[in-house]
């Protein structure tokens, strides 16, 4: 019997269960087709703002020997133009987009998610309610009443299938008081995790951090956090409503990445830190590992294997 690596998330079907994660590979169009044209399953748009930015100062982003540092500072091409890009690939695209969306306010979130409700796109829509990168703009999803808010309100009108991405939590007890707030709504998935936000690397030689923005601090992503990913994942798929899905996301560099990201319950995986210093060649080269993987140990769906994390 072959190997199949489908995979669906809220109903939509992906050929294998890899994307870009939010950022890496994704704020411009050619970026974006790259991937669609890649052996990715689906792709994500850059998370867009209302208006279009610049970002942060540079440098912004540096590569390290475990993962990544990052500040960015959601520099994008603004929501319409993602908007536009997802419509216009949804019937001819050969896997599905995911359109991002990142307000810089409840109000922005909440306009974004207006005009997605009243447009031709069907697919998924993720709110980013993580990014650590704006100056004076702390992470939404940390304030679980903000949660509560924005989720109350967007769910009087949206109807389309909507999944929100959400930071690395630390604490047991923070998974279960934020799972008693999403299993209140129809909330299509959650995507664990965005970087580990507000880590600080610095130069011994210059005595300077690595980047600029904020004094250095950034988000930490890579093989640095692939144990704060997982136990994520694993922690939302113990507690969450069996109807919402999971993106799981940190520290895949590898098909045995991948098969625990799956083993800990996502349906889908996404791959930052490794996609920005490999570029979408990575996705062949995980879609045949993870296939390895699966051919070792007999399994021929992801199914087989998904959730199934055993325990000593
Ligand atoms: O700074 C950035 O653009 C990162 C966004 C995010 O982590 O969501």
């Amino acid at each position: 019997m072959p190997i199949k690596l489908t995979s669906s998330l809220a109903g939509v079907t992906f050929a294998n269960p890899l994307l870009n994660a939010a950022g890496v590979h994704c704020a411009t169009p050619t970026e974006l087709d790259e991937v669609l044209a890649s052996a990715a399953g689906g792709v994500v748009t850059k998370s867009a703002t209302l208006a279009p930015r610049d970002g942060n100062v540079r440098p912004r982003f540096q590569a390290l020997p475990l993962g990544s540092i990052n500040s960015m500072g959601l520099p994008n091409q603004g929501f319409d133009a993602y908007l536009a890009y997802a419509c216009a690939h949804q019937q001819a695209a050969t896997a599905p987009v995911i359109l991002s969306l990142a307000g810089l306010s409840l109000a922005d979130d909440l306009a974004m998610l207006r005009r997605v409700q009243e447009s031709d796109f069907t697919g998924l829509v993720e709110l980013n309610l993580s990014c650590p990168n704006v100056p004076g703009k702390p992470q939404v999803a940390y304030d679980f009443a903000a949660v509560t808010r924005v989720l109350d309100q967007a769910f009087q009108f949206f109807t389309k299938r909507l999944g929100i991405k959400l930071p690395p939590y630390l604490d047991l007890a923070q998974f279960d008081a934020l799972a008693a707030i999403l299993n209140r709504y129809p909330l299509a998935y959650v995507n664990a995790i965005n970087s580990l936000g507000n880590g600080l690397v610095i130069d011994p030689l210059t005595e300077r951090p690595v980047i600029r923005p904020k004094g250095g601090f950034g988000g930490i992503g890579g093989a640095y956090v692939k144990p704060t990913a997982l136990a994520n994942v694993r922690a939302w798929r113990q507690r969450l409503n069996p109807t919402i899905g999971i993106i799981g996301t940190g520290g895949v560099r590898t098909g045995t990445d991948v098969f625990e990201h799956l083993l800990c319950g996502a349906d889908l995986v996404q791959v930052g830190t490794a996609l920005a210093t490999e570029g979408p060649a990575i996705f062949a080269r995980l879609t045949r590992e993870l296939t390895a993987v699966m051919a070792t140990k007999g399994y021929q769906t992801l199914a087989d294997f998904r959730g199934k994390l055993q325990v000593r």
